[in-house]
């Protein structure tokens, strides 16, 4: 296949940076009074404004051609009809299956694998209701309380992430805690001061092989035993989440007490599956429904909506622009909305785990840069950190500011009709960008009667792109489209780049030494270590150190 960068659009694009690169947004928006309505886009209860990207309207018509030439269409049909897209892995991708409506069915190898999901759906509602109601017992008849997922990667990430953002719509009398660090400390606090027997452990891991998870579970099992004494109590607390049945039965999990995913959900794909099942059990089986319908609003208008007015693909194409054009190496995500606190977090594994990559799909280089570097945290934490380099430093950060029409928490007083403190955070989200784009000029600084030995620290140049992303409230529908908002930009990118979005052969390597001196460091003969001499030096260093007493 043939390196973007050879695509007639590319070529376009770069003769049409080379205009407009100089064009400050200031300009931009003189030149056109309807800009700040003109480039936006509603889909699935979400409004989109990317008018504050430095692009003009040939900026995105050729980027909508770079995605036709690209076959965006076809690649976005190929992945709902279930075709084997991650072809370096030989599997399809079909994320969307897991929020279609029963009634639609989609054929794989003779199963039709959305009657599939709602069966595992059922099962989960059954399950989840259960643990609500006080109804499952644990081994010494006492109901469930705490509720402990123990999972890495896709398999912690998306659930944790989502049982922060939804933790309003949750059953407080549970209790949830995210175990993912093979650190001793993470499932020591999480376990701390708790009765095993009103603590249920989810082990999520879709390989059911990942040794982190499985460490962490012998852990947990370990605990557990330590308390009630008897093998026969796994069976009441401990449930699983994994392709591999297997493995699950091999640890001690009945097959009614493992919950199905399939080899067509990538991990970082996977929170409406089973991986949701902690989701499902603080917000309910409605709630998590309501979630899927959101995915799937999203889904319908990804796979629908011309280039022009489709809101994921706009924004995967804005990334493209942002990191190959205008050379940003990352991408900063600021929600204004506490409950997101770990939506950056799981936007890095969905992003660069994704797009993280070098080569095309036909092993050729790539040829320029693909996936930003995402981070972020909940505005207005960032204001009084980072956001200074944000405004002032010599990189260029592309932002996704993203805010509610309302809180969840509001703080004014009885009667107050208006939630003065939500108003104050959504201010802050408006000055930030409006100060991003916009700046403030030497002259305007002047103006001020400002000493000019600090005029050049008092500008801001401004021309700094960003997308705001609004919707009503934070409920599990704009969570949902939300998210697969952000799955079907990635999707978008990786298309426009001509990688598989879907393998992850970049973190392969790691593992395998890890394993290697693992075995080097339980071996307590301190075998002789054939690595390099900083590796060796830095391992002998380590069993010194454990050596002496703290
Ligand atoms: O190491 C990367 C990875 O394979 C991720 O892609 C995945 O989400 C995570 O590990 C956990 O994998 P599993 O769910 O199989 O334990």
């Amino acid at each position: 296949m043939n390196a973007v960068s050879t695509r007639s659009a590319w070529q376009g694009l770069m003769t049409h940076h080379a205009h407009i690169g100089g064009t400050h947004l200031r300009e931009l928006f003189a030149a056109d009074p309807e800009r700040g309505t003109r480039w936006t886009v509603s889909a699935a209860g979400l409004y989109l404004d990317y008018s504050k990207n430095r692009i003009d309207g040939e900026t995105v018509g050729f980027l909508a051609e770079l995605a036709r030439d690209c076959g965006l269409h076809e690649r976005i049909a190929a992945m709902f009809r279930g075709e084997v897209i991650n072809t370096t892995e030989q599997r399809a991708v079909l994320q969307t299956a897991l929020r279609a409506p029963l009634g639609a069915p989609l054929w794989l190898h003779g199963v039709d694998v959305v009657a599939q999901v709602h069966a595992v759906l059922d099962r989960m509602a059954a399950f989840s209701e259960q643990i609500r109601a006080g109804a499952w017992r644990g081994h010494t008849g006492q109901p469930i309380r705490h509720v402990i997922n123990i999972g890495i990667g896709g398999s912690d990430l998306g659930p944790a992430m989502a049982y922060e953002a939804l933790n309003h719509f949750s059953q407080r009398d549970l209790d949830l805690k995210f175990v993912s660090n093979v650190d001793g400390t993470a499932l020591a606090e999480a376990t701390r001061g708790l009765d095993a027997g009103q603590t249920l452990f989810i082990v999520c891991s879709k390989s059911f092989g990942t040794l982190e998870t499985l460490t962490n579970a012998q852990a947990a099992r370990a605990w557990s035993l330590r308390q009630l004494h008897d093998e026969a109590a796994v069976a009441r607390h401990f449930v699983a989440v994994s392709t591999n049945a297997e493995a699950t039965a091999a640890f001690g999990i009945a097959p009614e007490q493992m919950f199905p995913l399939w080899d067509w959900v990538g991990g970082r794909y996977s929170m409406a599956s089973a991986i949701g099942l902690s989701t499902m059990i603080a917000i309910g089986p409605a709630h998590f429904r309501d979630m899927l319908a959101g995915m799937r609003a999203m889904d319908e208008h990804f796979r629908e909506a011309p280039i022009e007015h489709n809101m994921p693909a706009l924004m995967g194409l804005l990334a493209v622009w942002n990191t190959d054009f205008l050379g940003a190496s990352t991408q900063a995500v600021l929600p204004y909305a506490q409950y997101l606190s770990r939506f950056p977090a799981y936007l890095q594994q969905l992003t660069m785990e994704s797009n993280g990559k070098h080569v095309m799909r036909d092993g050729r280089p790539v040829g320029c840069d693909t996936s930003p570097i995402v981070w972020g945290e909940p505005g207005t934490n960032g204001q009084h950190s980072f956001y200074q380099l944000l405004h002032q430093g010599t990189r260029l950060v592309p932002c996704d500011f993203i805010g509610f029409g309302h809180g969840l928490n509001p703080m004014g007083t009885d009667g107050d009709r208006v939630d003065r403190q939500h108003d104050l955070l959504m201010a802050n989200l408006f000055a930030q960008s409006e100060a991003l784009a916009f700046g403030k000029t030497a002259s305007e600084v002047r103006a001020e009667g400002v000493d000019e030995a600090l005029v050049p620290h008092r500008v801001f140049e401004g021309n700094r792109p960003s997308n705001t992303i609004l919707a009503r409230q934070l409920t599990p529908h704009a969570l949902g489209a939300l998210v697969a908002l952000y799955e079907h930009s990635v999707f978008t990118q990786g298309v426009i780049w001509g990688i598989d979005s879907f393998d992850q052969w970049g973190v392969e390597l790691g593992k395998v030494l890890a394993e290697r001196t693992a075995a080097e460091l339980a071996d307590t003969g301190n075998p002789a270590l054939y690595h390099d001499s900083s590796t060796n030096a830095l391992i002998q260093r380590y069993r010194q150190l454990r050596e002496e007493r703290p």
